[in-house]
């Protein structure tokens, strides 16, 4: 017994000292109210090109324009230093004592696809402004610098390419590619971004500027709302992400020689629209056929041309979406749908164009990040699973350059990219947290560097 004396002496005395060490390195009275980001959620919501609850932003329209000055106010407002690279991305910093190398990052985005809803993106902006502003607030002083990011066009509804922001900090845009994605009035990205007060003299200057520096960022972790129904399904407060799924994108256009709808008689037709109607259907069916809930596959968008009653339509173009966390088996599924279009434009009489517009590769996220989101959540008391990100996010091409991860709050029905899109206050409040926490265990405490780390 009494060898024992010491070691219980000890235990004792770091029992005693526990929650000074923990309130130290990573604050748990934390000042955030879940009402008040909700609050300035739907303020930013108010920036809109439809009346709310919908939400449509597009990249460096008027409203997108409204929503960047709106968010370099919080950010002032947060005490974090403010700055804006060549693409458009703004970043707020909270300064580290210097003394490691590497920011730690995170943020999301503020575009919304068009009758979108108020939190897609936006928790991770307004949210990581909170939890800066609440290390702050606690006193907490980090080794690293902690930034926050309010990537430039996360969605691809204006330039067809999703994540241009953190494409382009992670260097995997080329020049080429940027420029010829043009908007619906033929404007390319760098006229557009110029306009805006963005841009370099040409593409190649603008993407240089934007691109990190190796070993600039030393982690990213970003905030979003989960998008489907796992967490709320499970009544569980948090979701640690551990992969990231890999979109692609499709293109595909049908031409047949059209015809009035009342004179051309059906043996002679060559239908595009029906040429699309049948894709459409082959692209649910590759999905289907791979047995995996993983993979999922939309033809979202389909235009006929010149979509009137009394025409037998001759152009079709048909979008197509899919994804997979399982990179080989979503290939195998595009090359399924290729080989349907091929089949049925042959058979249908009528020609086919097809451009494979976007493949990226999945992202893992890292350990550490993963670790630290856990221990934030327990330390929150809260209850956590682990769970794959089905949509995408700029935290796809961050991985690219850093170790990076993601926190999910749940959503109401799992409902996404819908006017009714809805997280609780409360939730939104513990995410947060949760961010705060693993950003504070991700950057280590400033003049306790060896115990900050994890
Ligand atoms: C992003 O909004 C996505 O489509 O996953
Ligand atoms: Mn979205
Ligand atoms: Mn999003």
């Amino acid at each position: 017994m009494r060898l024992h004396e010491p070691f219980i002496r000890w235990t004792g005395a770091l029992l005693l000292l526990c929650p000074y060490i923990g309130a130290f390195q990573y604050p748990s009275k934390l000042d955030v109210s879940g009402s008040l980001v909700v609050e300035q959620l739907l303020k930013l919501a108010t920036f809109s090109d439809v009346p709310n609850p919908a939400v449509t932003r597009i990249v460096f329209t008027p409203n997108d324009m409204k929503a960047r000055a709106y968010v370099k106010d919080l950010m002032q407002l947060a005490g974090l230093t403010l700055r804006e690279d060549a693409v458009g991305n703004i970043f707020g910093l909270l300064a580290g004592d210097g003394s490691a190398e590497g920011l730690v990052q995170t943020g999301s985005h503020t575009d919304a696809i068009p009758l979108a809803g108020a939190y897609d993106g936006t928790l991770g902006v307004i949210g990581g402004i909170a939890a800066l502003r609440a290390l702050s607030a606690a006193g907490f002083r980090p080794r690293r610098g902690i930034e926050v990011i309010m990537f430039t066009s996360e969605e691809p509804t204006r330039f067809s390419l999703s994540c241009l922001g953190s494409r382009a900090m992670a260097g995997v845009l080329s020049a080429e590619t940027l420029a010829r994605r043009l908007d619906e009035n033929g404007t390319d990205f760098l006229t557009a971004a110029t306009a805006a007060g963005y841009g370099r003299g040409s593409t190649q200057a603008m993407l240089d500027a934007a691109r990190v520096k190796p070993g600039s960022v030393s982690s990213f972790v970003e905030l979003h709302i989960e998008q489907g129904p796992e967490l709320e399904a499970n009544g569980t407060s948090l979701g640690i992400v551990t992969a990231i799924a890999a979109p692609a994108a499709l293109r595909v256009r049908f031409s047949g020689d059209g015809g009035h709808a009342g004179a051309q008689l059906m043996p002679r037709r060559n239908d595009a629209g029906l040429a699309a109607a049948e894709l459409a259907l082959a692209v649910e069916a590759a999905a289907l056929g791979t047995g995996a809930p993983d993979t999922v596959a939309t033809a979202g968008r389909v235009d006929l041309a010149p979509n009137t009653v009394n025409s037998v339509p001759p152009q079709a173009a048909v979008e197509i979406d899919l994804r997979d966390v399982d990179e080989s088996r979503r290939d195998a599924v595009l090359a399924q749908i290729l080989a349907a279009a091929e089949e049925i434009a042959a058979r249908r009489r009528v020609r086919l164009q097809t451009e494979v517009a976007n493949r990226d590769a999945p992202a893992t996220c890292a350990a550490e990040v993963v670790a630290a989101a856990t221990a934030a959540a327990e330390q929150l008391g809260a209850s956590h699973a682990r769970l794959v990100s089905r949509a995408y996010h700029d935290a796809l091409f961050m991985a690219q350059i850093a170790p990076t991860g993601m926190i999910f709050i749940p959503c109401r029905g799992g409902w996404s990219h819908r006017p009714d899109e809805f997280a609780s206050p409360a939730h939104v409040e513990l995410g947060v947290k949760a961010l705060a926490l693993t950003l504070a265990r991700l950057a280590g405490a400033a003049g306790n560097p060896g115990k900050a780390e994890l």
